[in-house]
């Protein structure tokens, strides 16, 4: 997964972590003049399309918006279309990502969905568990402040229990309990359909991720945009509260000098 094959573009520095807003389904069957539903489904190809992307450039871990804790919100029909694709695309999808040495890992509310669904998950999750390619993190029913809040309880159970004292809970600690623990946080996020908002995904782990828009329906989202978003990220400098100088200089620090060809001497 992490070999990068030629027709892969080359970019210099590469996301550990890239999560992304699947945006734009419903406006793109609309402009097909087709129900909302064949633009999720379209969407199921741009999903494996990016995956690939991913293992071509050596990403660590993918992690997609499929269904928000405010989704329930839509029409019952275009809900409960979206469960059976979710279900089928699941049961479809999952050999051929194991075969790929894709893990997945699913983060979200689970008891909002069927019974079946939920058995699917577990399934998928125990059959990719070992695998050491790409870790594909789906989102589903979820909400960051869902995440924040139950990890938040986590917490404070064990401090009920006295496993963990009042002055242990830190942003380490509070962080060991959201849904991605263990996982590096997201240093690219894209948010494809043109809205230039979170929607209570992810908002822990934003704190300091890279943002890239782009007005591109789902659908449309093909490997070649999806590098322009890599190459963007690669130009970004990221500060992390420091000035770019001093960026500069350790970057610089930390870049190994060309050998010296033998028998030439350097000093001055
Ligand atoms: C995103 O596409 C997919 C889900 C939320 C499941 P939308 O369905 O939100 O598409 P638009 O925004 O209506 O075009
Ligand atoms: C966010 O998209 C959720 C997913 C892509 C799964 P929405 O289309 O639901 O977001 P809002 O409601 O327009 O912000
Ligand atoms: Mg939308």
């Amino acid at each position: 997964m992490s070999t990068p094959v030629n027709n892969a573009r080359r970019i210099e520095s590469i996301p550990r972590h890239v999560a992304m807003i699947m945006d734009g389904n419903g406006r793109w069957a609309k402009k097909r003049f087709l129900p909302r539903i064949a633009g999720h489904r379209a969407g199921v190809e741009t999903v494996r399309n990016a995956v690939r992307v991913c293992g071509q450039h050596g990403i660590e871990v993918l992690t997609l918006f499929a269904f928000s804790s405010e989704n329930w919100r839509r029409p019952q029909s275009e809900v409960s279309l979206l469960m059976d694709l979710f279900l089928t695309a699941l049961g479809r999808e999952t050999r051929r990502l194991h075969e790929n040495k894709v893990r997945l890992k699913i983060i979200g509310e689970r008891g909002g969905f069927s019974g079946k669904l939920q058995e699917k998950i577990i399934e998928a999750e125990r059959l990719t568990a070992a695998n050491s390619g790409l870790t594909l993190v789906i989102a589903a029913n979820y909400g960051g402040r869902w995440d924040i809040a139950q990890a938040a309880r986590a917490v404070a159970q064990k401090v009920q229990a006295q496993q963990m004292t009042v002055s242990q809970i830190t942003e380490e600690t509070l962080e060991q309990h959201l849904s991605m623990a263990g996982l590096p946080e997201p240093d690219l996020f894209i948010r494809t359909g043109g809205e230039e908002r979170i929607s209570n995904f992810l908002l822990w782990q934003l704190a300091y991720t890279e943002f890239y828009f782009t007005d591109t329906l789902w659908p449309d989202f093909s490997a070649s945009l999806f590098e322009d978003a890599l190459m963007s990220f690669s130009k970004r400098q990221r500060r992390f509260g420091r000035t770019g100088d001093q960026v500069e200089l350790e970057k610089q620090a930390t870049t190994i000098p060309p050998k010296t060809p033998p028998g030439e001497d350097t000093r001055a």
